[in-house]
């Protein structure tokens, strides 16, 4: 990435709101289930992991693009607990291709004040991969900008079992009793705790459903399904979801202006 290309939200002083965007109803936190990268690749006649490729620059302008739209946290879902099932040789190459990203993006993330969080599983991982996700998460854990959690090895349904095992185990172990077992309590156990739940979920490549993304943070998420293949994502297909997401009332279960008599 070069400098011209840095987030602009890089220290907190510099955030630029978009010149198209309100910047009050600009999401707090949007999360983006990352697809469609083999077909834009079947399309073009190529390999599936050239998609792959191209889907690491289409990352790359997206981060860009959130941090000058004024966006504070992004989650991006770059790897399920699913995937494992896929050919060997793809599950490789998007190893390789998160350790290549991690290598060399980590510097200009830091120095443009993102903070990298990780969410997913780590047990079972590579042993380098899980020392990069440690190095990023530590080196820019300080930061102020724009924070970038990438869903590595994830899958919700895991995520909520582990904070329910952590859970019994303090219960097993007196530090809880089992009516303290709340909501809030299963949510400050997910990988998530410190986060704000997403306010807009997008999934690019026409799909619609989750695919074990978030499934506890999502309870209220906006969701937008956009039909362009991850590779060929930009700012403007985001600042188009973004303003879909304007167009809808949140309601969280109650009742507003135009729902109450
Ligand atoms: C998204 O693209 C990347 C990952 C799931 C890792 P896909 O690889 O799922 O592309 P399609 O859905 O097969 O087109
Ligand atoms: C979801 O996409 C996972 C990621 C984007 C990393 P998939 O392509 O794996 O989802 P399905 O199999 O179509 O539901
Ligand atoms: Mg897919």
């Amino acid at each position: 990435m070069s400098e011209a290309e840095l987030p602009q939200n890089a220290k907190s002083s510099g955030v630029k709101p978009s010149d198209t965007l309100s910047t009050p109803a600009v999401p707090r936190h949007v999360a983006i289930i990352m697809d469609g990268n083999g077909r834009w690749a079947a399309a073009r006649g190529l390999p599936r992991v050239e998609g792959h490729r191209r889907g690491v620059e289409a990352l790359r302008r997206t981060i860009r693009a959130a941090g000058e739209i004024g966006i504070k946290v992004i989650t991006i879902f770059s790897f399920s607990s699913e995937n494992w099932s896929r050919p060997a040789a793809e599950v490789g190459e998007l190893m390789g291709l998160l350790r290549r990203f991690i290598r060399n993006d980590l510097a200009e993330l830091h120095k443009s004040g993102v903070r990298v969080r990780v969410i997913g599983e780590r047990e079972g991982l590579e042993a380098d991969i899980g020392r990069l996700l440690i190095e990023a998460e530590e080196l820019t854990k300080d930061n102020t900008g724009l924070t970038l959690v990438v869903a590595f090895n994830y899958g919700a349904r895991q995520e909520i079992a582990r904070a329910a095992r952590r859970a019994a185990e303090a219960v097993a172990q007196g530090r809880l009793k089992p009516e303290d077992v709340t909501v809030e309590t299963i949510g400050g156990l997910l990988d998530s705790a410190d986060l704000p739940d997403p306010d807009l979920i997008i999934r690019t490549s026409g799909e619609q459903r989750l695919s074990n993304f978030l499934l506890w943070q999502s309870a209220y998420s906006e969701l937008v399904f956009v039909p362009t293949n991850w590779p060929d994502f930009d700012r403007a297909v985001l600042e188009s979801a973004i303003r879909e997401y304007q167009q809808r009332e949140r309601r969280f279960g109650g009742l507003t202006a135009k729902t109450g008599s």
